[in-house]
Order: C-alpha cells, then sequence, then structure tokens
C-alpha cells in the first residue's frame, strides 16, 4: 500500500467517525477492495485514481456533509500533494458514483465506470441485504419499506454494470440476493 493511500484511509475513518449508517469507513473500504479488484482486469486505468477515488467517494456525500465542489476530497488531495489535473480525474470518477445522479449514465471515463461498479457491488449480495435492512432500521422504517428498495432499486443494479468483471460479480451476488427475497417471501407469506 502507497502512501497515499494509508493516509486516505486515516483520512476517511477520521471523516466517517461517529456516522454508523450504511455510509462509514467500512463500506468505502469494501468499495476501495471492489474497485481494485475490477481495475485489475481493466489495464487502461489508472490504478491510484480509482484507488483515490474509491476511498474517496463518499467523502463530500450531501447526506452526510455540507460540502460544495468534493471539498473534502479536495481539501486531502492538496495536503497529500495531488497535481491539480490528477485532483480532477478523481473528483470526475467520485462524481460519477452517485446513484440518483447517474442513474442512466455510463461515467464517461473508465476510472468513474470502475469506482461506480464497484459502489454498486456493495449494494448487492449479502451485503447488500445487511445494508438495506441496517439504514431501514436507522430510520424508522417498517421491514416492508426495505424490502421495497430490493424491487427499487438493488435489483436493477445487475444490468448498469460498466466493466466485465463488475458484471460477473454482480451477477452472483444478484443471484444470492433473488434466492434471499424467495425465501422471505415464502417465511413471511400469508401473515
Ligand atoms: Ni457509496
Amino acid at each position: 500500500m502507497t502512501q497515499i493511500i494509508h493516509n486516505a484511509i486515516i483520512y476517511i475513518e477520521d471523516l466517517f467517525r461517529g456516522n454508523a449508517g450504511g455510509h462509514d469507513t467500512a463500506h468505502s473500504l469494501r468499495v476501495y477492495k471492489n474497485a481494485m479488484m475490477i481495475a485489475e482486469n481493466e489495464p487502461e486505468a489508472d490504478e491510484e485514481i480509482v484507488a483515490l477515488a474509491a476511498l474517496l467517494h463518499d467523502a463530500d456525500d450531501h447526506k452526510l456533509f455540507h460540502t460544495e465542489n468534493n471539498e473534502n476530497a479536495r481539501s486531502f488531495l492538496a495536503c497529500n500533494h495531488v497535481p491539480e489535473e490528477k485532483t480532477e480525474q478523481i473528483c470526475i470518477a467520485i462524481n460519477s458514483v452517485s446513484f440518483s445522479q447517474n442513474r442512466d449514465k455510463r461515467p464517461d471515463t473508465l476510472e468513474g465506470q470502475i469506482v461506480q461498479d464497484a459502489d454498486r457491488l456493495d449494494a448487492l449480495g449479502a451485503i447488500g441485504i445487511a445494508r438495506t435492512f441496517a439504514y431501514g432500521g436507522e430510520h424508522g422504517r417498517p421491514l416492508q419499506e426495505s424490502v421495497q428498495h430490493f424491487y427499487d432499486k438493488l435489483l436493477l443494479l445487475k444490468d448498469t454494470m460498466n466493466t466485465e468483471t463488475g458484471r460477473q460479480l454482480a451477477e452472483k451476488r444478484h443471484t444470492f440476493l433473488e434466492s434471499f427475497m424467495r425465501e422471505l417471501l415464502d417465511e413471511t407469506r400469508d401473515c
């Protein structure tokens, strides 16, 4: 691990301290891990941009912070002497992650495509289920409302993947999600 990646992990740990919801350090670390896995099969991608964008992708999440123009990410990158051009590329990748803002839009850069896939993977599979119910509980939602979220969002994610590796990983997690929902429906039928 390079020094700047190490610094970025420490930076987000500080930033997210006290934010135990779905968007926390552990989520960012999983997105980073997913992104690195995808990048391994995308030799054209700039690994440092992918890594930093993955780690910092929620550093300016508007649900948690009142920052504009990637202020937190930019301040970290400036403190770590990342050149202006690279900073812009990292911010472009970060800004292509959000589901609500990019629903049907394929990110323009390969790095953005990888980090978007990596983030969406964390909404799928066992971890996606765990995060959905944790978020629902935190916001006082009945179980049924969290289940609706599977239909509204999670089951659509598989078809939005940009990279081949992302698609393969999503396929496996999607299948697991479907079998979980079948079981859940079965257990709660006629109640
Ligand atoms: Ni995220």
